[in-house]
Order: structure tokens, then C-alpha cells, then sequence
């Protein structure tokens, strides 16, 4: 099995060990149904009583529209990075017909999670569905392996995006496609930093990284990757996210921060692609 630049694992940083490990950040009550991302919210109503069926929506309609950015799926290899509980990557299976999806995360607690709810899937498609461990920044692949790579919700915890863009740049065959969905600081001014952690825990314990998305699509041009851009889909993320989080955390606890970040243009969400030529 090829391997990237990099001679050994690299190792997992302190903070996303501990939340996908023993603290399974997937049990907490504003997350739902395995997954584990804000949600994209169209087509709810915000301002009537959100349930979990509305959030579960939201998060399988994350995927949506990062696998629709990356499409068409039909018989193409699919690679997502930083699969958590493997709810994408079933999603893709079922509505996209691709030939083949193979979840990889980090975290062996989190594959473990994934084997164990997707057990029947995995029996039934043998041959289309695996799950593997490994880093954004030094993929256990095959040099063009794939014909589309995706990542939801998993970039801002990537501590060097260069390395994952040459990851996902040498995994691609020529022609193939990458969609990444995740938070970015809204440029790379020094104090976004201290701003961020001073508003938001997960930049304060260091789970999340503060950098513009800029330090993506440069990252994805610099490893040969074309037509590198970059759509915020903010509207479409924060205030469904502080809707839902209405219900459990009172106004100025930390997580309702992430809109008010948001507002004050310091913080936004993207789906970001690119192309191999
Ligand atoms: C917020 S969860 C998102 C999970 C899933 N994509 C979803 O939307 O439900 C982030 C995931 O990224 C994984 N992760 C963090 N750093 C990683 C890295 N450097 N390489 C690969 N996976 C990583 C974590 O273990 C975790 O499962």
C-alpha cells in the first residue's frame, strides 16, 4: 500500500483525541443521528419548533450539497475524509450510485463507531463500502485512487491544509474532483485568532484551527489543482445552527458565539472545490 510524503502516522492532536474518543462528541443531544455537523438548512422553517427529524435533515442536506458540488457520482470512487460515524458516506451509497466509497478518519474510536452502525451495509456491499484509518495530511492510498474526494465538517480541525492538499491532489486521477465543507476565519488578520478563542471554546482547547479559506484553495492551486473557489453557504448554516442550539444553550454560552462570529464577519462556512486536470 502506497503511502504519501510523509514517512510515519502523524500523530493526532490531544484535542480531537479526546472528542471523538472517550467524550464521542456523535452522543451529544445537538447532534443527531450519527452525525456530526451543523446542517445546512434549507427548506425548514426556523421559526417552527425544530425536532430531530428537521436536524438529522440538516446534516444529511450538508452532504448534499457537497456531494452534488462534486458530482455527477454515478460509478465514480469516492473518498471522504474525516468520516466520523460514516453517515455521508451511506447517504452517498444510497442516493448517489457510486461504484465504491471508502470512509477514512483519524481516529480508530470513530471507525469503530462507523463498522459497528453500518454492520448490515458493510455485509450487504461488500465490495462498495470500506472504512480506513488514516490523516487528511498522509492518506493510506494509492496514487489516483479515487475520482472524487469530499470532507464535511472535518478541515477545521486539519492542522497543516497544505499537506491535505497535496494528499487530495495525489490521490485524485487526472480529471477527478474535490468538495470540502467546513469553518474558516473570515481573513488571516493576527488578531482573528484571539478573537475566536475568546468567543468560541473549540479555538480556545485548540480542536479548531483559525484560518482564512484562502489558506485552502491556495493550498489546493499550489498542489496543481485547478478552478480552486471558494462559495460561502453561511445563510444557509448559522441560523438554522443557532436555532437548534435555542433549544439547549441560553443566549451568550458559548456555541450560540458561532452566529454572532458569523455576524461580525469573523468567522463563515464554505464548500470549497477544485479540479485535477
Ligand atoms: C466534526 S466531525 C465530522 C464527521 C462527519 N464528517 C460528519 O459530518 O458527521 C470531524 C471528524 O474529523 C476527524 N478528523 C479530525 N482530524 C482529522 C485528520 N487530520 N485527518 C482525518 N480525520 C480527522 C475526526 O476524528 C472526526 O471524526
Amino acid at each position: 500500500m502506497a503511502f504519501g510524503a510523509q514517512e510515519s502516522f502523524p500523530v493526532m492532536r490531544p484535542a480531537v483525541r479526546e472528542t471523538y474518543g472517550p467524550a464521542d462528541l456523535s452522543r451529544e443531544p445537538v447532534f443527531a443521528g450519527g452525525f456530526i455537523n451543523f446542517g445546512y438548512w434549507r427548506g425548514i422553517d426556523l421559526k417552527a419548533p425544530l425536532g430531530e427529524a428537521e436536524r438529522v435533515r440538516s446534516q444529511q442536506d450538508l452532504y448534499r450539497r457537497v456531494l452534488d458540488a462534486a458530482a455527477p457520482l454515478r460509478g465514480q470512487r469516492v473518498l471522504e475524509v474525516g468520516c466520523g460515524l460514516g453517515m455521508g458516506c451511506a447517504l452517498a451509497l444510497r442516493e448517489h450510485g457510486p461504484a465504491h466509497v471508502t470512509g477514512m478518519d483519524i481516529h480508530p474510536a470513530q471507525l469503530g463507531r462507523a463498522r459497528e452502525a453500518h454492520a448490515r451495509l458493510l455485509e450487504e456491499v461488500p465490495r462498495r463500502l470500506e472504512f480506513e484509518q488514516g490523516a487528511a495530511e498522509h492518506m493510506p492510498f494509492e496514487d489516483g485512487a479515487f475520482d472524487v474526494v469530499v470532507s464535511v465538517e472535518a478541515a477545521q480541525h486539519f492542522p497543516d491544509l497544505v499537506a491535505f492538499a497535496q494528499e487530495a491532489a495525489r490521490v485524485l486521477r487526472p480529471g477527478g474532483r474535490v468538495a470540502v465543507a467546513s469553518f474558516f476565519a473570515a481573513d488571516d488578520a493576527p488578531a482573528r485568532d484571539e478573537e475566536l478563542a475568546r468567543l468560541l471554546d473549540t479555538y480556545a482547547k485548540g480542536l479548531d484551527i483559525a484560518r482564512p479559506v484562502t489558506a485552502l484553495t491556495d493550498a489546493l492551486t499550489a498542489s496543481g489543482l485547478s478552478g480552486a473557489r471558494a462559495e460561502s453557504i453561511g445563510p444557509q448554516v448559522w441560523a438554522g445552527w443557532d436555532a437548534w442550539l435555542s433549544r439547549l444553550w441560553a443566549p451568550d454560552t458559548w456555541p450560540r458565539n458561532f452566529l454572532r462570529a458569523y455576524e461580525r464577519r469573523i468567522l463563515d462556512y464554505y464548500v470549497v472545490t477544485a479540479r485535477r486536470p
